[in-house]
């Protein structure tokens, strides 16, 4: 695996005559040629020769091709991640010779063939501070100096195998790949002395297999990565942290990318701020490809329950509490981390506090809000045109942006941040005494009629009094999302009844906090709330 034989002919033809061919795609035209004539901003005071600075024909290293420098000796920080299978160690081979000068650790003008460094321009001495210099902390850079074999694209099917890389690029003789697999010291016309045009990603896309995307802004590598010196050090991203790679342009200021960064700074958000490696994907943290598949997310809009396109193929746990690689539905993907063992307090207090999600939704459940399957009840009067007792409702319909379509504004959609606690699309006042009106439970009423719940005919004749003329929140009844079968049973706990025991207490004379469903709308109370004994009260139509 060497490059043409040209180059040695060139070098003979150089050590002979002590002249260099000057094809275009020599190292005479870029910022490599270090000698007086160079154009680069580094350049020796009298120096004419071009080569002497790595090689020599006389009185080499004995490293070939003919090494005219000493090979550093640093100990490297390696580049680590948790999703990395090779696991490189210090450099080796040609890489080194590239970080005799890029790691500043040696003088550039430092050559074997001369007992004095060749002295350059400017005072320079060692690599200037700049985007050359990589330093000795290679943990921000592309991995290098690791064997990129078949074993290891079998391990990670996001690889090409090494056999199908295209001819310019080269792996050395250990099948290692070092910087020399992307670069070529001595040519310049791609640029960064690349060894091949890399404007539509061609480079990284030779081995890389990340999966596609339509979304146009996203189409290239470079928009989040960066080979080197990358803020992010694992994962090589154009910021700190994922989210802050992604609202760079999702904060307002690229034209077309929905604006992420407003939703982000509101009282109630997913903490996105987490570090670009957390120990584990499952749970604690949270960042944007918590939910958004980076490589493979899509445009457009998606239909209940169905994973988000712009999800893309997202790791989430099925309703049966198995892992999957690829959700299908979006509720898979917050029960990654919601699902079970989730230590979010319950915002309100209940009868029956749920021990898992999974259950609360399942079809199983007692009763729901239909998330994973339709609904258990045929008859929901207070539906709103466009919803009926066999729709289906995202997590994201409750949960996400005050100020996106679901919460009745413009602005983007999504379970980002919200003014309206807990990260709810609109309001939904719990406290007790709340005055009834279209905004204090404004997301109920996104669904469900206003008129039709406050009016004394449909479902529970009891509503208006208790919501309007008691200042009873809905959340004292109606648990929002569900009650498990294994905790609850369809006499008690029929219509989402599982009460807030900050405001409804037992009954003083029976001991009983229950609500009964004795039939279609028609059932009874035992509690006591707001002074009033019930023991029991009855309704019905
Ligand atoms: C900035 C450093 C640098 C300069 C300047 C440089 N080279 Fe090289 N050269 C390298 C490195 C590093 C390698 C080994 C890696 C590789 O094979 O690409 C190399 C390898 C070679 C090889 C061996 C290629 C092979 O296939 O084994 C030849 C021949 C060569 N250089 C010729 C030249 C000539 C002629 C010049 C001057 C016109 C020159 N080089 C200038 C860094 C340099
Ligand atoms: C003799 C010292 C030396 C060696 C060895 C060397 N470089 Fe450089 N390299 C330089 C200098 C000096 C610059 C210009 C830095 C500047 O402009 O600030 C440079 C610039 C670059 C650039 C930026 C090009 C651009 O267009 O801005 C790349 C890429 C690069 N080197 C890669 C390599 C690779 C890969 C190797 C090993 C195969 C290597 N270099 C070996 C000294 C060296
Ligand atoms: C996987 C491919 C790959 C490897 C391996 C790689 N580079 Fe690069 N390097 C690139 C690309 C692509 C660019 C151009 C970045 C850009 O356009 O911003 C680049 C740019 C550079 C630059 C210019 C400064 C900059 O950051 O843009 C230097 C210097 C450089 N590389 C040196 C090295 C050295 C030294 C090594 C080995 C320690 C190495 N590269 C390994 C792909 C690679
Ligand atoms: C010569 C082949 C090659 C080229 C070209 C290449 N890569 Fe890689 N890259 C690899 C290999 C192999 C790994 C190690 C993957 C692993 O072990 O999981 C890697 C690792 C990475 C990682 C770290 C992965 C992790 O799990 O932490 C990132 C990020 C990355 N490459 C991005 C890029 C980008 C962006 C480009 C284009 C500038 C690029 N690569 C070009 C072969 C290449
Ligand atoms: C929209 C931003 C974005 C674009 C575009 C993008 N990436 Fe990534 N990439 C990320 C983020 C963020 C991660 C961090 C992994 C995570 O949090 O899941 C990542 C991780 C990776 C990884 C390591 C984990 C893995 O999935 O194997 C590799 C390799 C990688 N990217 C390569 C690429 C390549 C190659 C391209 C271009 C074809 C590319 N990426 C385009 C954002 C992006
Ligand atoms: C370089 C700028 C840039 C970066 C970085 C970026 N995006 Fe984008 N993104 C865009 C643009 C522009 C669009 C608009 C649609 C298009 O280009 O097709 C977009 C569209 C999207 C969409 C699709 C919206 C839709 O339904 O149409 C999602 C989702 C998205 N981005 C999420 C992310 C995430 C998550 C990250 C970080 C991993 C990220 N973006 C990083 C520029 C960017
Ligand atoms: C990677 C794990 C993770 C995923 C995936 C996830 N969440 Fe969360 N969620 C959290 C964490 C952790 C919090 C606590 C706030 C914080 O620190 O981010 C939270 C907070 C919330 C809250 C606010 C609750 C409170 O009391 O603070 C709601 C509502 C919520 N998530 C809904 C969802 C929905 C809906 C989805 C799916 C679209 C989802 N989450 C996906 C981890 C996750
Ligand atoms: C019909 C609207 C609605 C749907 C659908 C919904 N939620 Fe909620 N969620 C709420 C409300 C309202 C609360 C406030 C607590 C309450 O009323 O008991 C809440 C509370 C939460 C909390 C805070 C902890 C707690 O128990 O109070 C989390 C986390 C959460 N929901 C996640 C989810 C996830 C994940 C999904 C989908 C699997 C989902 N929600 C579906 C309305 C909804
Ligand atoms: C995104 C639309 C949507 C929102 C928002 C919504 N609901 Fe529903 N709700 C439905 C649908 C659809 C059904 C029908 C389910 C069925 O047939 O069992 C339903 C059913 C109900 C039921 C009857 C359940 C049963 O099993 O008898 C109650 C009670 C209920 N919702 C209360 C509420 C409350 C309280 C709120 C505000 C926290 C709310 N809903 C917000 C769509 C919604
Ligand atoms: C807890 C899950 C979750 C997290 C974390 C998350 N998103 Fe989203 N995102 C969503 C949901 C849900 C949607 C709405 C999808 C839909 O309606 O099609 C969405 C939509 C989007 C859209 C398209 C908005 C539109 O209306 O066009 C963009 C862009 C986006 N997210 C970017 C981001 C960025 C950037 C981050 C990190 C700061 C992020 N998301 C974090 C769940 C999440
Ligand atoms: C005092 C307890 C209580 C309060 C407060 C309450 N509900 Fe109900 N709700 C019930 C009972 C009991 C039923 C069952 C009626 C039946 O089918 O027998 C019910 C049924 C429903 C239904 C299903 C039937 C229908 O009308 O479509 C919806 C939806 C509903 N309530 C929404 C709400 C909303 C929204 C609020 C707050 C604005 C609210 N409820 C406040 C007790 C209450």
């Amino acid at each position: 695996m060497n490059r043409p034989a040209g180059w040695r002919s060139a070098m003979l033809v150089w050590a002979a005559a002590g002249t260099v061919s000057a094809q275009p795609t020599s190292v005479v035209y870029g910022p490599h040629n270090l000698s007086a004539g160079g154009t680069g901003p580094v350049r020796a005071v009298m120096e004419d020769q071009v080569c002497i600075f790595c090689h020599t024909p006389h009185n080499a290293s004995p490293i070939k091709p003919l090494w005219n420098r000493a090979l550093p000796v640093e100990a490297y920080t390696i580049y680590r991640s948790n999703s990395l299978d090779a696991l490189p160690d210090q450099p080796t081979g040609t890489s080194k010779m590239c970080l005799s000068c890029h790691d500043g650790t040696i003088a550039l003008g430092s050559v074997v063939s001369r007992d004095m460094p060749i002295q350059m321009a400017g005072g320079i001495t060692t690599m200037p501070a700049g985007s050359s210099l990589l330093g000795t902390d290679l943990s921000d850079d592309h991995p290098i100096s690791f064997r990129y074999d078949s074993g290891l694209a079998a391990k990670d099917n996001k690889l090409r195998q090494p056999s199908s890389l295209p001819h310019q690029i080269l792996l050395d003789r250990n099948a290692e790949l070092q910087c020399t697999s992307c670069h070529d010291a001595h040519n310049n016309v791609n640029g960064n002395f690349l060894v091949m045009n890399n404007d539509q990603s061609q480079l990284c896309l030779s081995c890389h297999q990340v999966g596609t995307t339509s979304i146009t802004g996203h189409q290239q590598c470079s928009a989040c990565h960066q080979p080197h010196t990358a803020p992010s050090g694992p994962y090589l991203l154009r910021a700190a942290t994922v989210s802050q790679t992604c609202v760079s342009c999702h904060d307002g200021s690229v034209a077309g990318a929905a604006n992420i960064a407003g939703d982000l700074n509101k009282p109630w958000v997913h903490d996105t701020n987490s570090p670009v490696d957390p120990p584990g994907h499952m749970s604690e943290h949270t960042s944007c490809s918590s939910c958004h598949d980076p490589h493979t997310m899509q445009p457009g809009a998606g239909r209940a329950p169905s994973v988000h396109p712009s999800f893309g193929k997202i790791a989430g746990m099925s309703a049966s509490g198995s892992f999957v690689n690829n959700a299908s539905y979006e509720f898979e993907v917050c029960f990654k981390c919601h699902g079970m063992n989730s230590n979010i307090q319950p915002t309100v207090p209940r009868q029956i506090t749920a021990t898992s999600m999974l259950a609360q939704f399942s079809p199983s459940a007692v009763s729901s809000h239909p998330v994973e399957a339709p609904g258990h009840n045929n008859q929901v009067p207070s539906l709103k045109p466009g919803w009926t007792t066999g729709s289906m409702v995202y997590c994201s319909d409750c949960h996400g942006s005050d100020s996106g379509s679901k919460g009745g504004g413009s602005g983007p959609d999504g379970t980002h941040g919200s003014h309206n606690g807990p990260l709810l699309t609109a309001r939904y006042d719990t406290e007790d005494y709340t005055t009834e009106s279209a905004s204090a439970y404004a997301l109920c009423y996104t669904c469900h009629d206003r008129n039709s719940i406050l009016s004394e005919n449909s479902s529970f004749k009891g509503h208006r009094k208790h919501i309007v003329k008691e200042r009873t929140p809905c959340a004292a009844c109606h648990d929002a999302h569900g009650i498990p079968s294994g905790q609850g049973n369809s006499v008690n706990n029929s219509n989402l009844i599982n009460f807030a025991t900050g405001i409804v207490l037992p009954d003083p004379r029976t001991g009983r906090l229950e609500f009964r469903d004795t039939g279609m709308f028609r059932g009874e109370c035992f509690l006591s709330c707001h002074g009033k004994d019930h023991s029991p009260l009855k309704y019905e139509d």
